[in-house]
């Protein structure tokens, strides 16, 4: 089954690239801009990521990402992860990407962008890699920060395909976007959230009735609410499940007790992603090994949600002809 999952070319819904950040890379670019790190060396920087909850890693995240300073550097990680995805057989990467934890460190929203699309362009130029683009926006700050950024972002809209919702979800309600998700539907811009990784089944429903959204990242507390399960299957949302993240965060103790069986038993649009590989232990394909030894699922259900994950992805119609 391992090599099957190798050779299947696998679409991924939700990837945060700033999470694809390896302690290798973060130190090369910690030297480059002459930036001092947390930690002496690559192995006492992979021994700190240990989470208890989605906090714990959200603090090492934003310091990880520290490093992260010119047009270069945001090509540089970018590109490190779309080599690295295209070698574990990946064909697809719907990418979230965070400026507010940039423009906080005075990094300029021209830099991260340019940066960006350099590599998105190469990788479609070069590696058959197509890549979706998501401004995400972090619920922990203000509402009025965040559609601030959009505002600002007027000369990249043309470049986005989405807008999406990450960063601490409890206590961060979707109804506090309300007003950014609709700013983002005037303009055309398809919506996704967060909901239902560490927040309540609620927040669910709330993403998909206040802000719109067409897709759930997570969404694994929906089993919570059998009106939500209900919703999320006549409506076919598709929900981005990333196993190895939630047992990383403690948000199921071992992959053996993960929903997604469940999930899948409810007959809801199930996709697997990796969300923050180089800090959960593991990209795309790891996460498809990682099902396949602790579900024994078959060829034909990877091949299933491959598919949804294919149907959902933010391409044309004709580069989603070649991925089916
Ligand atoms: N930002 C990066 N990874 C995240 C996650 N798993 N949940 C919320 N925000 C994030
Ligand atoms: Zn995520």
């Amino acid at each position: 089954m391992h090599d099957f999952l190798r050779k299947l070319p696998k679409v991924e819904l939700h990837l945060h690239i700033e999470g694809s950040l390896e302690p290798e890379l973060m130190f090369q670019l910690a030297k480059r801009n002459n930036i001092e790190l947390p930690y002496a060396t690559i192995s006492e920087a992979k021994a700190a990521y240990q989470f208890d909850d989605l906090q714990g890693f959200l603090n090492l995240y934003y310091l990880g990402m520290n490093v992260l300073r010119t047009e270069q550097d945001f090509y540089d990680l970018a590109m490190d992860y779309f080599k690295r995805a295209r070698a574990e057989g990946v064909v697809h990467i719907d990418m979230h990407f965070d400026p507010q934890a940039h423009l906080q460190r005075d990094v300029p929203l021209n830099v991260v962008m340019a940066g960006l699309l350099r590599a998105k362009q190469e990788a479609e130029a070069s590696l058959d890699l197509s890549v979706g683009m998501i401004m995400a926006f972090l619920r922990d700050r203000p509402a009025d920060e965040a559609l601030q950024v959009l505002e600002q972002a007027a000369p990249y809209w043309q470049y986005l395909d989405a807008i999406g919702l990450d960063s601490a979800e409890r206590n961060n309600p979707p109804r506090k976007f309300q007003a950014l998700f609709a700013r983002a539907k005037e303009l055309g811009l398809v919506r996704v959230a967060h909901a239902g990784e560490e927040g309540p089944a609620d927040y669910i429903a709330e993403a998909l009735d206040v802000l719109d959204v067409q897709r759930i990242d997570h969404g694994v507390r929906c089993l919570e609410s059998s009106d939500v399960v209900q919703r999320l299957r006549e409506q076919q949302v598709v929900l981005t499940v990333c196993p190895l993240s939630n047992v990383s965060l403690k948000v199921v103790e071992q992959l053996r007790d993960h929903p997604l069986p469940k999930l899948l038993a409810e007959g809801l649009k199930v996709t697997i992603s990796s969300d923050d590989p180089a800090y959960f232990g593991g990209g795309l394909l790891t996460n498809h090994m990682a099902c396949a030894d602790a579900f024994g699922w078959d060829a034909d259900l990877f091949c299933t949600l491959n598919r949804n994950a294919i149907e959902e992805a933010f391409t044309n119609e004709k580069r989603r002809a070649e991925l089916l």
